[in-house]
């Protein structure tokens, strides 16, 4: 008698059949990261989406994230398992807002955030996440205004780290990063004295004050992994603790509890499961489908971000 496929073996055989790359951000859960072909922040993501030659990117993600990649890879067959993955801060603003922003300040430039919807990509100068977010703003020339968006506290800890005093911050917020409330992690730095900080700039300024490094996902990650200490309170998604462990197993990693959920995962990413990717990889729904002038549009100011090294 034939034994039944595990879902691994199904979907390692649906990839195989589909011409699919699996990418996954640091967020997905264990059993997803452990099949990705990538793991990596946004950036890391989106330039594996731009090198990519097969049919079909299988993103474990975001919706926005997965977007990107189309907007990378018009021709191709982008799938999320779950499509109601959003994210806050892509809810948080509007292309019309954004429209009516920029009809108020004519001449700044719209620096974005790659958590934003496509439409809003669109109506953007250059991206930038939350690895080259200060890059990207000291590209620009001094003298220009500029016009970021969406997310208050990375726009914030930008204009300070660039001293861009001619920058207007939009106040968009991540639910799950801009809810660690600093009194939580003072109380965990209390009984782990001997820890080292570690925070995501999507944090608010209160917590971000109190850290040793901040930086995007994946270069918390190699931070931690790299720094001689051996303990760290980590103030970024929970997921990020399967790549530490892998790469750090001798070291201690302490996560702080957000307000919203008393947890430290995000609900959007977390949609994902092992099921639901085996049947977009089966059915290629759902998929990311947008109007071709709409991508051609959104592609500039992607490309603009990429081409910064
Ligand atoms: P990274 O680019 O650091 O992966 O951030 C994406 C994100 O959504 C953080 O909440
Ligand atoms: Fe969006 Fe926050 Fe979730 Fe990242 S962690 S995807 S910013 S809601």
């Amino acid at each position: 008698m034939l034994a039944t496929k595990t879902i691994v073996e199904e979907i390692q055989d649906l990839k195989r059949e589909k011409n699919a790359i699996l990418l996954a951000h640091h967020y997905q859960e264990t059993e997803i990261q452990e099949i990705a072909d990538s793991i990596g922040d946004s950036l890391e993501l989106a330039r594996r989406a731009q090198s990519f030659q097969g049919d079909v990117i299988a993103f474990c993600g975001v919706w926005f994230m997965a977007e990107t990649a189309k907007v990378l890879n018009p021709e191709r067959i982008v799938v999320v398992p779950d499509k109601d993955a959003g994210c806050s801060l892509v809810d948080s603003c509007r292309a019309d807002q954004v429209r009516a922003w920029k009809a108020k300040n004519p001449g700044y430039v719209i620096v974005s955030y790659i958590n934003t919807s496509v439409e809003v990509k669109a109506e953007s100068d250059i991206l930038c996440t939350s690895r080259n977010a200060v890059d990207v703003v000291n590209s620009i020339p001094a003298d220009q205004p500029i016009l970021f968006l969406p997310d208050i506290n990375l726009g914030n800890y930008v204009k300070a780290q660039t001293g861009r005093e001619n920058m207007k911050i939009w106040p968009g917020a991540c639910i799950v990063h801009a809810t660690f409330p600093a009194r939580r992690l003072t109380a965990a730095k209390l009984e782990h004295p001997r820890a080292l900080v570690a925070a995501h700039p999507e944090c608010p300024a209160d917590v971000l004050k109190m850290a040793d490094f901040i930086g995007s996902t994946s270069a918390l990650i190699d931070w931690c992994v790299k720094h001689p200490a051996s303990e760290f309170i980590v103030m970024t998604e929970s997921g990020v603790s399967h790549s530490l462990h892998k790469l750090a197993p001798e070291k201690t990693f302490h996560f702080v509890a957000n307000e919203n959920c008393n947890c430290s995962e995000c609900p959007y990413m977390k949609m994902n499961t092992l099921e639901k990717l085996r049947d977009a990889l089966m059915t290629l729904q759902p998929r990311v489908e947008l109007p071709l002038e709409l991508m051609e549009r959104a592609r500039l100011p992607v490309e603009r971000m990429l081409a910064l090294r």
